[in-house]
């Protein structure tokens, strides 16, 4: 077999076979095909497409390129949940407590943040002592001791995605379906959970703009997992503005603890609930919606939920006394009151634009090799649909070096006042799978 032949087939819009995209991966994981032939097989891809079948070979592909965690040894059914990715999402460290507090077991592995992103990982490191770094027989020890971890991808899952986002990220070849899902869904599947929900955000500071969008790339995803073998489900949710109030490492732990704590922002702790929702049922410990929401209540008010984020730092070095008592978590040296400089309902309140506000201060990483700042962060006093008067706290920011005058013209550009009472959005728009 040819490459090159490979490559005319796509760009004559043709079916691929599994062999010639097992092929294309084999060829890309052993270096025997060059980036520039790999490179023009994602432009075609991105191009002229994938059809259901082609996008399951090559996420089979993909899932087999590197270790594949077999997490049979764990009893009982093992859950995972992803996102696609937003900002002031810490959604994984409230939930997944809250989850393995009612009997699931939680074994994920999360990544770091990157652009406008946060990462679960970097914000779980606010808290000293903290490592993501498990062998996998350490992982599968702590959630069958306590039924919860988060961790790192290890180097050798899904190498192939590897090396091809690295090329997709330089060639203008990141935004294609077939791509994106496969490329989220072989590190899901390869790391070995038995359901999986994801948490397909559209709006300004996700991948995917509209509803419409997410839920194309959302059927893509259930579609491979369903070809798998994999309970898959997708949510739809809001990412045109931030979700919670806090957006930075340190503040998100904050919010996390709080919210497990019945404290938390009602977006956050509703995307909470209706994620925990269709996790307990997809885990088999709840028959109903109603069922599984009463149990994940009941973590947060008997404070169980609280007890297995506690316990699952605890086990990965972290020193639990940092959220037992949040004012010892890093703090930034300024805290600068941002005010609204008129009268009106917020009606927009951009997440992108707020994202990259709090890496400019040191949150986020523009390059992969950034260190990041776990004080710094913005936490929202006002969200979308609110009324503020002017001088009212719209936000309070959280930074170690003086805000600059473009940094505060760029905070007032991401919002949008109208006089016109506003309707809050739902967090979640659809459930699909
Ligand atoms: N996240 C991934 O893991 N892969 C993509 O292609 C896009 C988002």
């Amino acid at each position: 077999m040819r490459i090159v032949d490979v490559i005319e087939k796509k760009r004559d819009k043709k079916e691929l076979t599994k062999e010639e995209i097992q092929f294309w991966i084999n060829g890309v994981v052993d270096g025997s095909i060059p980036d520039y032939q790999s490179s023009s097989l994602l432009m075609a891809i991105v191009l002229n497409g994938m059809n259901s079948k082609e996008t399951a070979y090559l996420t089979e592909a993909m899932m087999y390129s590197g270790d594949v965690i077999d997490l049979s040894v764990i009893d009982g059914i093992k859950s995972d949940k992803h996102s696609t990715g937003g900002v002031g999402d810490k959604t994984s460290l409230a939930l997944g407590p809250m989850c393995a507090a009612s009997g699931l077991k939680i074994a994920k592995m999360s990544g770091r943040g990157l652009g406008h992103t946060g990462g679960t990982l970097d914000k779980m490191e606010s808290v000293p002592g903290f490592s993501c770094y498990l062998d996998e027989e350490q992982f599968i020890k702590q959630v069958n001791d306590i039924s919860i971890a988060i961790i790192g991808q290890t180097a050798k899952l899904v190498p192939a995605d590897k090396i091809l986002y690295a090329l997709r990220d330089v060639t203008g070849t990141v935004p294609a379906v077939p791509l994106i899902a496969s490329s989220i869904m072989s590190k899901k599947l390869a790391s070995g959970s038995d359901t999986i929900l994801l948490d397909v955000k559209f709006g300004d500071g996700a991948f995917m703009k509209t509803v419409d969008e997410a839920k194309v790339l959302a059927n893509a995803m259930i579609e491979i997992g369903k070809e798998l073998g994999r309970d898959t489900k997708a949510m739809i949710s809001d990412m045109n503005q931030p979700l919670g109030n806090a957006i930075g490492n340190a503040l998100e732990v904050m919010e996390a603890v709080n919210t497990l704590k019945g404290n938390g922002p009602k977006d956050f702790e509703e995307l909470c609930l209706q994620a925990g929702e269709i996790m307990l049922m997809q885990g088999k410990k709840a028959t109903s919606k109603e069922e599984a929401r009463t149990l994940l209540k009941e973590t947060i008010k008997d404070g169980s939920a609280f007890e297995k984020l506690k316990a699952m730092f605890k086990a990965q070095g972290g020193d639990v006394s940092y959220l037992e008592d949040l004012s010892k978590l890093p703090a930034a040296s300024m805290q600068v009151t941002m005010v609204a400089k008129e009268d009106g309902y917020i009606s927009n309140l951009q997440a992108l634009e707020m994202g990259t506000l709090a890496m400019r201060l040191g949150a986020g990483r523009a390059t992969k090799e950034d260190d990041i700042d776990h004080a710094v962060g913005i936490v929202l006093a006002a969200k979308k649909g609110d009324f503020v008067k002017a001088g009212d706290p719209l936000a309070v920011v959280h930074t170690n070096t003086e805000l600059t005058e473009e940094w505060i013209n760029d905070f007032y550009q991401a919002y949008t006042f109208t006089s016109e009472k506003i309707e809050k959005d739902p967090i979640i728009f659809a459930v699909l799978g």
